[in-house]
C-alpha cells in the first residue's frame, strides 16, 4: 500500500457493467479497445499504480464475466479481483458491488469503468475526505455557464456558475455510510445516477474534491477518439 499508514481497510469498487448505449459498440464498454487495451484495463492500471487494484470488486455482466476475467488475467498476469454480478441499471450493480467486499473493508472508493485517465490527486484526495467527513466525490467547477430547459428546450433559468459542479469518480465513503444510503433509496424506490447523492439526499455531508478535465467519462464515439488522442500525445 502506497498511500499511507492506517488506510490499509481500502477496497476498490469499479462498476463495469454498463453496455455503452451511447458508444453503440454492441457490448460491454468496459471491453472495447483503447489503444490496445480495453478500457477496463487502463482504469484500473491508475488503482493499481497506487496499490489499490488489488482485491478490486469488479461488477461486470453476468454474460460477460469469462472474457472480462480473460482480460484481466492477460493485463495483470493474474486475477486478483472479486467478481460481483452488475444489475440493469448503474445503483444496482453499485449495491451488487457493496455486497461483495470483504467483511473488514472500511473505505470503498466507487470508480466508474469508464474514466480511465483519473489522476493520482483524485484518488488521495477522494480517500483522504471519505475518511475525514464520512463522503466525498470528486468533481470539477463547470466552467461552461449550465442552462435549464424545459421539455421544448426553451431556456427556464441560469444556475449561478460559480456553485456549479460536474460530478466524477471516485466517490468514496466509510462503508456503513453508503450501505445505510443505498439501502434508503431503495426502500424508497429512489434511481439516481450517483452515489454521493443518495448520500447527501439523507441528510449526509458529501465533501467535493478537486477531479480533472482529463478524468472524463468515455461516453460517445467522440469521447473514444479524444480518450486515443490523450493517450497518442502523451497527455498521461
Ligand atoms: N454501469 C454499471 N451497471 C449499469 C450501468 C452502468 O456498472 N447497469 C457502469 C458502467 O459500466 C460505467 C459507469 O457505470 O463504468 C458509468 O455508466 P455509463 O457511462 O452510463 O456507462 P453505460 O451505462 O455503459 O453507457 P450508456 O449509458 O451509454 O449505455
Ligand atoms: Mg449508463
Amino acid at each position: 500500500m502506497t498511500l499511507g499508514s492506517g488506510v490499509e481497510h481500502v477496497q476498490l469498487l469499479i462498476p463495469a457493467a454498463g453496455m455503452g448505449q451511447r458508444l453503440g459498440a454492441g457490448r460491454p464498454k468496459a471491453l472495447i479497445d483503447l489503444a490496445g487495451q480495453p478500457l477496463l484495463v487502463w482504469t484500473l492500471s491508475r488503482f493499481d499504480a497506487l496499490g489499490l487494484a488489488d482485491g478490486a470488486v469488479i461488477v461486470g455482466p453476468p454474460e460477460s464475466r469469462a472474457e472480462m476475467e480473460q482480460a484481466l488475467t492477460a493485463a495483470f498476469s493474474e486475477y486478483r479481483f472479486t467478481w460481483a454480478d452488475g444489475g440493469s441499471e448503474r445503483q444496482i450493480s453499485v449495491c451488487n458491488g457493496l455486497d461483495a467486499l470483504r467483511p473488514e473493508t472500511e473505505i470503498v472508493v466507487i470508480h466508474d469503468a469508464a474514466r480511465p485517465f483519473v489522476p493520482e490527486s483524485a484518488i488521495r484526495g477522494s480517500i483522504e475526505a471519505a475518511m475525514e467527513f464520512g463522503a466525498a466525490t470528486v468533481a470539477i467547477p463547470s466552467t461552461d455557464t449550465i442552462l435549464v430547459g424545459d421539455d421544448d428546450a426553451f431556456l427556464v433559468n441560469t444556475p449561478d456558475r460559480a456553485r456549479l459542479w460536474a460530478c466524477q469518480t471516485p466517490q468514496t465513503f466509510r462503508v456503513s455510510v453508503i450501505r445505510e444510503a443505498h439501502a434508503k433509496a431503495s426502500e424508497e424506490d429512489h434511481l439516481g445516477t450517483d452515489d454521493a447523492t443518495l448520500v447527501q439526499r439523507t441528510g449526509g455531508r458529501v465533501k467535493l474534491v478537486q477531479g480533472s478535465p482529463l478524468n472524463f467519462k468515455v461516453t460517445t464515439r467522440e469521447d473514444l477518439a479524444l480518450a486515443e488522442q490523450v493517450i497518442a500525445g502523451g497527455l498521461v
